[in-house]
């Protein structure tokens, strides 16, 4: 009895001075801090972010969470149809059919997404619908159509009369080139973290330009595209998909962030992690990071990437530092 009390003492003490060590490293790793932005923090990728950021805060204004805001964000660009790299009247694959990628991360853990996705104009609802109705993380192609029509998406026709201009110019040469260049925009991605510190994401685009029928990118490839720690922050991904999800970039990002890296220094050691294993003279890949305490980031292989910042209720454009000077 008297061993058992003493046991128990011993194990006391021992988890007392645990908690004690972990709250002093999470103190000084800045895990426990929430942001003091007046107001929810929104980042997105590229200047389209800007219109996606103003959603986004318009939706926590009228009352929706922070999972709402970076579906609603999002939404707007999907049904931009002068937006020629996500959702309506996006870039047409090799055969002249948009195929759509997106995915969603909420704080708590949870995902969806959705790839090869035709003719309905809002995948990242999909997405989020795979992640609150389903047991499924990923749902492709006619599988993730048909359960969009079962949800009570619509059919849409996604191509443009912008869309199927460019398309036939390509048709010309049909050259295939598997490279997103530097002045390229490609995708939106959207980091939001709401007024409880918690961070949430998404992700979609309609791909490479001009991509083999059946390419998916990073986009929708949870850990590649996009990632979400509650405890730790977030990072989304643009540009070349392939050069992306073979350094699981933005999950990485992630565990960097967890080690103590700033946001930019994450996104920075993911570029430089790509540059050692890939000629990146004509690849273009950005990344955009946001941690608990409301501190972000973001680095890109060349010059030309930006991203929006929505802080203190204020939006502005923000140019992201990069390797190649
Ligand atoms: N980052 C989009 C793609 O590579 O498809």
């Amino acid at each position: 009895m008297k061993n058992q009390r003493r046991n128990f003492i011993f194990n006391a003490g021992i988890a007392t001075a645990s908690l004690f060590l972990s709250k002093k490293l999470n103190k000084k790793r800045g895990f426990q801090y929430f942001h003091k932005s007046k107001g929810p923090i929104f980042l997105s990728t590229w200047d389209h972010g800007i219109e996606a950021n103003k959603e986004a805060l318009k939706t926590i204004d009228s009352g929706g969470s922070g999972l709402d805001a970076v579906e609603q964000g999002v939404r707007i660009i999907e049904s931009d149809p002068e937006n020629t790299s996500v959702g309506l009247g996006g870039m047409p694959d090799s055969t002249g059919k948009i195929a759509l990628d997106a995915c969603i991360m909420s704080s708590d853990g949870s995902c969806g997404a959705v790839c090869m996705l035709e003719n309905i104009e809002h995948p990242i609802s999909v997405a989020r619908k795979v992640m609150e109705d389903t047991p499924h993380v990923l749902l492709a192609a006619e599988g993730a159509y048909d359960f969009a029509i079962s949800k009570g998406f619509k059919k849409k026709n996604l191509n443009t009369s912008n869309s199927k201009k460019s398309y036939r110019e390509w048709k010309k040469e049909s050259k295939y080139k598997p490279i997103i260049n530097v002045e390229n925009h490609d995708t939106i991605g959207m980091l939001g973290m709401d007024d409880n510190g918690n961070i949430f994401g998404s992700c979609t685009t309609s791909g490479l330009a001009f991509k083999r029928r059946g390419r998916i990118g990073d986009s929708p490839i949870i850990g590649a595209g996009l990632f979400i720690d509650n405890e730790v922050g977030g990072a989304v991904a643009t540009g070349l998909g392939e050069s992306i999800i073979k350094i699981a970039g933005s999950a990485i990002i992630v565990e960097l962030m967890r080690h103590g890296y700033s946001p930019i220094d994450a996104c920075k050691e993911a570029v430089l992690r790509i540059s050692k294993n890939e000629d990146i003279e004509n690849i273009q890949v950005a990344f955009i990071a946001l941690n608990k305490s409301g501190e972000y980031g973001a680095y890109s292989v060349h010059p030309g990437f930006n991203y929006a910042l929505t802080e203190n209720r204020k939006t502005s454009l923000i140019d992201s530092d990069h390797l190649r000077k």
